[in-house]
């Protein structure tokens, strides 16, 4: 009986001290286990006398149901714990700043060219591309620019063979929709254009955008309201324009358009040569010799043709003052894009 207390007693002891599962199963074994403490004590009953045996057996079952339930209610105090940390020391710490993907930005002759048909795509017209290697016909002959003209001049063409040339302008655009399609004709084409011309404000690859409309009963007033609204929509509708009469062999009449000066907002400065307005863009009616090139009846139809180059809209809507940064791929540059 007295071991029994003492048993008991370091029993309780030694769950006390127990910090962690591993420990309080070590105890369990060496207590309840088959060759425990307490299981060691329960096959001793057979070797006492009779009269002694029932409470002895009461006694001992009373600890191993004792040790049992204390166990068992440690058991969950320390899991609980161990679950506590466990989660502690597995936790993530989601406040930590993720790591920056870098993303690239639309180059600036892109967003201008994107900027630039978006206002012409809402007032319904159609976006057409043509080929960078084009025919000497489609770019000179039937735009009314025959061999010899002067005209060629002013475009210092390469020329890949007699007949094939790098575009120098989208122009060429105008007669591939024209030759397929009946008017009314409705279009507007960006593209890459090239000129033997290579200097601080000229580049031998560049940028431009065509528009053409023909259709029935369209006057040189339908052109300028055209220009007016979209060069209002581009730089801001307080932007002041002027057209000039120019020539072109494929209009006729021909005007070349000036906005004011957005570096000195027309009051004069060294860009714009102290004249408060700066030329963006050519325009005119379609020369009537045009429209017969491509078989379209002049006495039926009419129309309107303009023509700007890409990155000098650019560098006048976002005040960019050399054409190099264009094509020098700086990232401090592109990425204010
Ligand atoms: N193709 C001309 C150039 O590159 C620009 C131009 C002027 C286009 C007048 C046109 C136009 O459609 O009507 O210089």
């Amino acid at each position: 009986m007295d071991n029994i207390d003492s048993i008991r007693e370091d029993f309780l002891r030694e769950v006390s001290t127990a910090g962690n599962l591993k420990d309080l199963e070590a105890i369990r074994l060496r207590y309840i286990g088959a060759k425990g403490l307490v299981s060691s004590l329960l096959k001793e009953i057979g070797k006492l006398p009779q009269e002694e045996r029932k409470g002895f057996g009461a006694r001992v079952n009373e600890l191993k149901n004792f040790v049992e339930s204390t166990i068992a209610e440690k058991k969950e105090i320390l899991f609980a714990k161990e679950t506590e940390m466990r989660l502690k020391s597995e936790s993530v710490d989601i406040t930590l700043p993720g790591r920056r993907i870098p993303s690239g930005s639309i180059h600036p002759v892109t967003k201008t060219m994107d900027e630039i048909t978006d206002i012409f795509f809402r007032l319904g017209y159609e976006i057409e591309y043509g080929p960078e290697i084009e025919l000497d016909k489609y770019n000179f002959e039937l735009l009314n620019i025959p061999p010899l003209h002067p005209a060629r001049d002013m475009q210092a063409t390469f020329y890949i063979s007699d007949q094939l040339v790098l575009r120098t302008h989208t122009s060429p655009v105008q007669i591939r929709t024209m030759l397929k399609q009946k008017p009314p004709v409705k279009i507007i084409s960006p593209g890459t254009v090239y000129r033997c011309d290579s200097d601080a404000t000229h580049t031998p690859m560049f940028h431009q955008v065509e528009g053409l409309l023909v259709d029935r009963d369209i006057s040189f007033e339908d052109l300028r309201g055209t220009i007016e609204f979209f060069l209002k929509a581009f730089f801001g509708q307080k932007t002041r324009t002027r057209f000039r009469a120019s020539y072109f062999p494929f209009t006729e009449p021909s005007a070349e358009v000036d906005i004011e000066c957005q570096m000195c907002m027309g009051k004069g400065c060294n860009i714009c040569k102290n004249s408060g307005f700066l030329e963006v863009m050519g325009c005119g009616m379609v020369n009537p010799a045009v429209l017969r090139n491509v078989n379209i009846d002049t006495e039926e139809f009419s129309g309107f043709a303009f023509g700007m180059g890409v990155e000098r809209m650019a560098m006048l809507k976002y005040k960019i003052p050399d054409l190099r940064l264009f094509f020098e791929n700086d990232l401090r540059f592109l990425r204010q894009f």
